[in-house]
This record gives C-alpha cells, structure tokens and sequence, in this order.
C-alpha cells in the first residue's frame, strides 16, 4: 500500500494526512476480495523498517491503526472475515497489541476472507524468527537438522496455513518487494501499478486482476508440463 506520503505531499498536507486517506482503499479492498471469492488477502500496513519514521508520524499511523480497528471491527466480524496479524507485534505500543489480540480472538471462528494484517513485519525478520524455532526445535533434540526442508521451514513462517499467495499488488510506482513476504513470493505474480494508494479503486483492482487472469504460470516447469495452465 505504497503512495501515501506523496498523495498528502501533493496536495500540502502532512503525510498523516495520506495514511488516513488510505483507510478507505483498505475497506474497499476488503470488501471486494471477499465478494469475490477470495480465500486470503495480507495487507503491508507497517514494515520492520517503518518504526525508523519520525515519531510523529508513527504516533499518528497507531492511532490510526486503533481508529480503524476501532470503527470497522463489528463490520469485518459480521462479514464473516478471519482476522490476523503477522509481525513483531511486541514492537507496538500495548494499546495496539491489546487490539490486535482481542480482534483475532473475536474473529477466530469466522469462516470468510482469511485476513493477515503484516505489522512490524519484514520477510527477513519472518525467515529469522522461524529459523528460530526450527534451531530449538533441533537444541532440544526434538527435530534432526537433516530433517529440516521447506515445509519444516514454511511451517514456521507467519503465513503458515494459508495458500501461496497468487498475486502481489503494489501501488506508489516503486518496482520493488520491500522486504514483504520474501519466502512466500517465489512463485507469486507481481503487479506493479501507478495509483497512489489513496487513489487506488475498484477499477485499480479490477484491472490488477485481470492482468492476472492473462498470465501463465509455470513454476519452473515448461506450458506442457504444467498442463498448459
Ligand atoms: C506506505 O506509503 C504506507 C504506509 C507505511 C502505511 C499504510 C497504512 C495505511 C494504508 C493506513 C490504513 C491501514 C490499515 C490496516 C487500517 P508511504 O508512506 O511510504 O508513501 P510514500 O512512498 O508516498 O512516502
């Protein structure tokens, strides 16, 4: 969700101004994905490296990040929607966290959209964190380290029991992964598109997945062996 800064820059507003702006896209997002079908949809609101902002703008982006919580919650539960939050969750502020944990709690049982909120989240901190295990898994003689591959490794990861992710968007322009889901994108489409996040709509994503719907996926094999899908 990249752009926001620069739609506040330019129309002389503080960058705060853009990250409110970009709750509405999130709602459409939301909505849409789960109108569609959609199994999974993990939104990249605050990245490891964000906490290096200036503080004011990372005290507005929390409690923006509450607000939201806050207002749409009721709306996100009666939805059906499956609330989670991936990232070093500990980092924020204990008013986030407690937020965080009662919105998981309360949508647990939900059967809808699977929703994964990335906060304090980078795809090296996640590839870490689940090395992590996997090493005291292996110290306390639980799991021989010749038993290590990438479903051990995969299972640790924050996105652990959802379906690869088929299709990654982002807005702002910027052609780059930014730390995102390092591991889970190996064989992911990227989408790279100009809208600023503020301005990204229902179009905007209609046209992002109808790009999808034109490309071939191979996963390293040719069009015959993959059945020509
Ligand atoms: C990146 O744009 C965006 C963020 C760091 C924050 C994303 C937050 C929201 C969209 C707010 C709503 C989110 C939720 C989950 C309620 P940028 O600031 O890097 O933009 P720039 O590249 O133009 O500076």
């Amino acid at each position: 969700m990249d752009g926001n800064g620069r739609w506040a820059t330019q129309r002389g507003q503080p960058r705060q101004a853009g990250h409110k702006a970009g709750v509405r896209p999130v709602r459409l997002c939301i909505e849409q994905c789960a109108r569609r079908g959609i199994a999974a949809l993990t939104l990249f609101a605050f990245s490891s490296e964000n906490w290096g902002r200036p503080s004011e703008e990372v005290g507005a982006l929390m409690s923006l990040f509450v607000q939201a919580m806050d207002d749409e919650l009721d709306e996100l539960h009666r939805s059906g929607v499956k609330l989670r939050f991936i990232g070093d969750r500990l980092s924020f502020p204990v008013r986030v966290q407690s937020r965080l944990v009662g919105a998981e709690a309360r949508t647990a049982a939900n059967t809808g959209l699977q929703l994964q909120i990335a906060m304090g989240y980078g795809g090296r901190w996640d590839i870490v964190q689940a090395t992590r295990k996997l090493a005291a898994r292996a110290a306390s003689g639980a799991l021989r380290p010749a038993d290590i591959n990438e479903a051990t490794l995969s299972g640790e990861l924050a996105l652990t029991g959802l379906p690869e992710p088929d299709l990654f968007i982002r807005t702002g322009g910027e052609q780059r992964i930014s730390n995102f889901l390092l591991w889970n994108l190996a064989y992911t489409e990227l989408y790279f598109c100009d809208a600023l996040w503020p301005d990204f709509d229902e179009q905007g994503l209609q046209a992002a997945l109808d790009w999808f719907a034109g490309r071939e996926r191979r996963y390293g094999l040719t069009a015959t062996t993959t059945g020509g899908a």
